[in-house]
């Protein structure tokens, strides 16, 4: 898989370090608040697996699934709602734990979705925010890593759902998405 990258952005040990920092500040802030974590499938598991063992606060976590993309490298606008959670989250301070904001159609759509179901409070974690490439004037709250407009993979982010499984944020090879 590492041959497949052009350059390595963000190491393994950068990640750690980062999580570790943003699962510090996230739990100070949402001390006392039990908040409900929300992972959006699949791109932010690796990402939301780590971030909540970094906070070391009583939480709770489900899942969403959404997709944009399909199998290309640039965003629709066309979200489609694979996977809704089945639990209420009225009342509750809900955080959005996303792995990458791009365009920002996916969270658009899925803050409208989510604010019209009342919870206490309704913020946005995200690892890699791509600035760059925004369309949708969506801001994060929390942010791991500005990037530059790099096709990235790894540490969950995939290309035709290849190298998720990556422990670090590579760029990848153009010749491999253009073939
Ligand atoms: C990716 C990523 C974000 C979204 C960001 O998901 O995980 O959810 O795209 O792009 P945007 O800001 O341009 O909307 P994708 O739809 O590729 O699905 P996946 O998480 O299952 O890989």
């Amino acid at each position: 898989m590492l041959n497949d990258l052009e350059q390595i952005l963000i190491t393994e040990e950068q990640l750690k370090d980062r999580v570790a920092e943003l699962g510090k500040t996230l739990a100070e802030d949402y001390k006392g608040k039990e908040p409900l974590l929300l992972c959006i499938l699949k791109g932010s598991s690796v990402f939301f697996a780590d971030i909540a063992r970094a906070m070391n606060i009583p939480l709770e976590m489900d899942f969403i699934a959404v997709s944009s993309y399909g199998a290309q490298t640039m965003s629709s606008g066309k979200i489609k709602m694979k996977k809704d959670i089945e639990q209420s989250i009225y009342g509750k301070d809900v955080l959005i734990i996303e792995d990458i904001i791009d365009t920002g159609y996916t969270l658009t759509y899925l803050k409208q979705l989510l604010l019209e179901r009342n919870p206490a409070s309704l913020k946005i974690c995200t690892l890699l925010n791509k600035e760059a490439r925004r369309v949708a004037p969506i801001k994060p709250d929390y942010v791991g890593f500005e990037i530059d407009d790099y096709f990235v993979v790894g540490y969950g982010l995939d290309y035709n759902e290849k190298y998720r499984n990556l422990p670090l944020i590579g760029v990848l090879k153009q010749e491999i998405y253009s073939e």
